[in-house]
């Protein structure tokens, strides 16, 4: 068994994946730019402003934008989903995370958080979820973006493990690359067909409990 769980945040403890696809949709709109939930999956697990240059990257208008004009970009962005991301609380934590949680606690496995998201610890504050966690590593504390893999390298390091002793957790394809990346196994949460790069891939952290027993 593994010594240590990394964790991603959105889409995988919390359901913030749909409140992050509705904020990038409403910033498209304003901007004319046609985007679809098919668009969105090149979004998840990549940092901000990574985001912004893909959903831009989607313009064929021709249109060019100053570095203000982003910047004013991001800020619309953030400023949607915090909108939605104030009224969190435990209800939004999705369905098999708190037995993983707990279980992983009592058969003393580490358990650290490798998110991209710079709102991460507001989100682990409002949902109650800080307290499971023995190092947290967020949007903050890195500058290379998921697939890169210093998210988890540093994660691992703060839970004083190597990355072959640790388990990273992903509903994003960005994510299970840099988990491969890193050289630690990966399981997928969502879909195969999005997330080619996992070592196995399971529908929802309900399954969790089972996945990690046999590893
Ligand atoms: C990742 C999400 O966890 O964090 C991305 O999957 C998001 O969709 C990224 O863009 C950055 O998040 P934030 O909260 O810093 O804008
Ligand atoms: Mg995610």
């Amino acid at each position: 068994m593994y010594k240590g769980v990394l964790f991603d945040l959105d889409g995988v403890l919390i359901d913030t994946a749909r409140y992050h696809y509705q904020a990038w949709q409403a910033l498209a709109k304003q901007l004319q730019i046609p985007f679809t939930e098919q668009d969105n999956e090149r979004l998840k697990g990549v940092s901000r402003v990574a985001s912004l240059d893909i959903l831009l990257g989607l313009d064929k208008t021709g249109r060019t934008y100053t570095e203000d004009d982003k910047a004013q970009f991001l800020q619309v962005k953030n400023d949607h989903y915090l909108s939605y991301i104030k009224h969190l609380t435990a209800a939004d934590i999705l369905p098999g995370v708190i037995e993983a949680l707990t279980f992983l606690k009592t058969e003393n496995i580490r358990i650290g958080l490798g998110s991209a998201s710079k709102n991460a610890p507001f989100i682990l504050d409002k949902t109650g979820l800080s307290a499971y966690f023995d190092a947290v590593i967020d949007g903050n504390m890195v500058t290379q973006a998921k697939p890169h893999p210093a998210v988890f390298l540093l994660g691992a390091e703060a839970l004083r493990l190597i990355p072959s002793e640790c388990l990273v957790v992903e509903d994003s394809e960005a994510g299970c690359q840099a988990a491969v990346h890193a050289g630690m196994a990966v399981i997928g949460i969502g879909e195969r067909e999005h997330l080619p790069s996992a070592d196995k891939v399971v529908a929802s952290m309900r399954s969790f409990k089972k996945v990690i027993i046999f590893n």
